[in-house]
């Protein structure tokens, strides 16, 4: 527990068990759920936290508020992270009045069998007095659920913004944020973003527009740090991320199954480095240990503009690692990229050809015929250097 001021505390966990976030993303650093208090003459919780946590979360809530009840459960999003220990509360303070919109009581009713009398329905702009101060309202859809909403709290110019400016991560015992904090987690924030909110740049552009008319002093987002110091920079990467912005650079994407094609994704990777190029190398097929896989690799997606595959035949199609990888880039609508594919073959040089396909089918600027291999690698059968050439023209 921190008090963050003297209406608003933090009461959220950190989680550094869980292996893979949402079940697929990798958490080498954590994350943290966030939840928060505001205590006034009635207090009011901010979303939950995960399941497993219920007791440290109790523990947490009783050291802000000295054993008082919590009045209102605001759930700003449904996705279990947040709200798994909704029954919970619900079960702990009799009295306790959920606070949702429209979109989520048909997910109150299907994950916790939430009764209608348990529910304080709120629209866009509504409020909600806890006495000397109030909550406000605002839909904020798919950022990162239809049902999303973000909280205003005037009397503090506090936003309880969800998942929105979140980052993978656990939080440190002091969660408010200090000058370096942003650039602490500016990659995990990335990763964060491409995982998890990356197809939805439309809706946060209409989410930022929406907030950039409130004098907004303190984010407190589902995930990661509390922003104070840092919002310009951390409302500046969202907007430049959920535009597709990107810097010149190259994210070097591929599987290897013999190592032929891992030994010309390395080599393009030197030559690369040696003009002086920022590069980032992605092994789909978990060679290395360590290796983020397709989460790391969309990360770096969202920061170069260049987005070289390399991908040998297999079964005459393209290595099913790097499909995965290649439904991933589509299922985020990335836009305004670069590509360059390459691999090797055995008697069928067909991976380069589908994966090109794939790439004219996003709207990618396909930088040549790429080039397929036969057998084993060779400087001579890869040309790190014309390849280059050919990328960076
Ligand atoms: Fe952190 Fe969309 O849940």
């Amino acid at each position: 527990m921190q008090k963050i001021s003297d209406r608003i505390y933090s009461v959220g966990v950190n989680d550094d068990d869980k292996v893979l976030f949402e079940g697929l993303w990798p958490l080498p650093f954590g994350v943290s759920y966030n939840s928060y208090i505001v205590d006034d003459e009635k207090v009011a919780l901010i979303d939950t936290v995960e399941a497993g946590f219920e007791e440290e979360f109790l523990e947490n809530i009783n050291e802000a508020i000295g054993g008082r009840p919590v009045d209102y459960l605001v759930v700003n999003h449904m996705e279990p992270d947040h709200s798994s220990l909704i029954s919970y509360m619900l079960e702990c303070y009799p009295d306790l009045k959920i606070i949702a919109n429209a979109k989520t009581l048909p997910m109150l009713k299907g994950y916790h069998n939430v009764q209608d009398d348990r529910v304080l329905v709120v629209s866009e702009g509504q409020s909600v007095s806890l006495g000397e101060c109030s909550l406000s309202f605002h839909m904020i859809p798919m950022v990162h659920w239809p049902e999303t909403m973000v909280t205003w709290l005037p009397e503090e110019n506090t936003v309880f913004s969800g998942d929105a400016f979140g980052t993978f991560g656990v939080v440190a015992d002091d969660i408010v944020d200090a000058e370096e904090t942003f650039d602490q987690y500016r990659d995990e924030m990335i990763r964060y973003y491409s995982n998890i909110v990356g197809k939805y740049g439309t809706p946060v552009q209409s989410a930022l527009k929406k907030l950039s008319g409130l004098p907004v002093k303190r984010i407190c987002s589902t995930h990661g740090p509390v922003w104070e110091k840092n919002i310009e920079k951390v409302v500046s990467l969202y907007d430049k991320l959920s535009r597709y912005e990107v810097e010149r650079g190259v994210c070097i994407v591929y599987g290897s199954m013999y190592g032929n094609t891992a030994a010309a994704a390395d080599a393009l990777a030197v030559e690369l480095e040696a003009r002086g190029i920022p590069c980032a190398v992605h092994d789909l097929a978990g060679n290395n240990s360590g290796e983020l896989g397709v989460s790391g690799a969309l990360r770096d997606v969202f920061k170069y503009d260049t987005i070289v595959v390399g991908s040998p035949t297999y079964n005459n199609g393209i290595f099913p690692p790097v499909e995965t990888f290649m439904a991933a880039l589509k299922a985020r609508l990335i836009k305004g990229r670069r590509f360059y594919a390459f691999g090797s073959y055995t008697w069928s040089p067909s991976s380069v050809n589908q994966l090109n396909k794939l790439a004219s089918e996003m709207d990618f600027q396909i930088l040549g015929d790429g080039l397929a291999f036969p057998q084993s690698y060779s400087r001579e059968k890869f040309d790190a250097s014309a390849i280059a050439d050919c990328i960076l023209k």
